[in-house]
């Protein structure tokens, strides 16, 4: 296979990196891609450094073995703990979706007031934080770790329900006292928590999804490095799911967001790797 027609592997601790999947799908039809779900081990939100990055590295050889061209870390926890030391070891590309979402808050920003909501990792790492304030070090962090999301969304049917506005309204509270104009949801999950956050932060906040950027970074990275798909549009991309889990809620999830089918997910051993 050609490189340029090579896919693109792109993993989560589990199903949620699939609203970045979904965006790439979106933003660059012409790519496909190898998609591992750590369905056994998620979450890792609540996970040592050391554990994240042992997890991470074999996920990445295990999409290595599916010849792809680049990855993305498409999980803000592993992005913000893992991704710069696989880097370092990796003759490929590998993006993360936090150096994209912290530029397009700090971009969207008015008042110079950002809040970050994602996992307690991630907000422990204050890795956002570094990267906004590398880009203008007047501009104001506040992040709130919201570990209850999580199993929200996973669990499915709270989505709509009171239960969700109480305890959003707890983690939400302090980032209204310091009057950000701009929230990053900062962890793959919180995008489909969309409307109930913005109904609760009101119309003078722009949430930041940084899955799209992240799906325009990737589009310029593969540019830059001549790895763009060259096969013309005729040709019917056939993306494919792995999950480290039995597949059936993994399907279901797919089904409910993403453009194509994931029917035929497979179940892998990711300890071998
Ligand atoms: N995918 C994770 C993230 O974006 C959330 C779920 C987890 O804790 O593993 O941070």
């Amino acid at each position: 296979m050609e490189l340029q027609n090579a896919p693109i592997g792109v993993f989560d601790s589990g199903f949620g990196g699939l609203t970045v999947a979904r965006e790439i799908m979106r933003q660059i039809p012409n790519e496909t891609i190898v998609y591992f779900g750590d369905t056994a081990r998620v979450p890792y939100g609540t996970k040592s450094q050391t554990t994240i990055l042992k997890y991470s590295k074999q996920i990445v050889r295990f999409l290595r073995t599916k010849e792809v061209k680049a990855i993305v870390v498409a999980c803000n926890t592993a992005s913000a703990l893992a991704l710069e030391e696989i880097r370092r070891e990796l003759e490929i590309p590998i993006l993360g979706v936090i150096k994209p979402g912290a530029k397009i808050a700090a971009n969207t920003t008015k008042n110079g007031k950002i809040g970050i909501i994602a996992t307690e990792a991630t907000i422990q790492s204050r890795v956002y934080t570094h990267f906004i304030q590398d880009l203008n070090p007047e501009l104001t962090v506040i992040g709130k770790a919201c570990p209850l999301f999580v199993p929200i969304v996973e669990e499915g049917t709270f989505l709509n329900d009171p239960i969700l506005d109480a305890i959003a309204n707890r983690y939400l509270e302090e980032l209204k006292q310091h009057k950000i104009d701009t929230l990053i949801l900062g962890c793959t999950h919180y995008p489909l928590l969309r409307s109930t956050l913005s109904r609760l932060m009101g119309e003078d906040v722009t949430l930041v999804n940084p899955a799209y950027e992240t799906a325009r970074e990737l589009q310029r990275l593969l540019r830059k490095e001549g790895l763009e798909n060259t096969q013309g549009q005729e040709i019917e991309r056939i993306h494919t799911f792995y999950v480290s889990d039995v597949p059936d809620r993994f399907k279901q999830f797919a089904a409910s967001i993403l453009p194509c089918s994931a029917e035929r997910t497979a179940q892998i051993n990711i300890e071998e790797y």
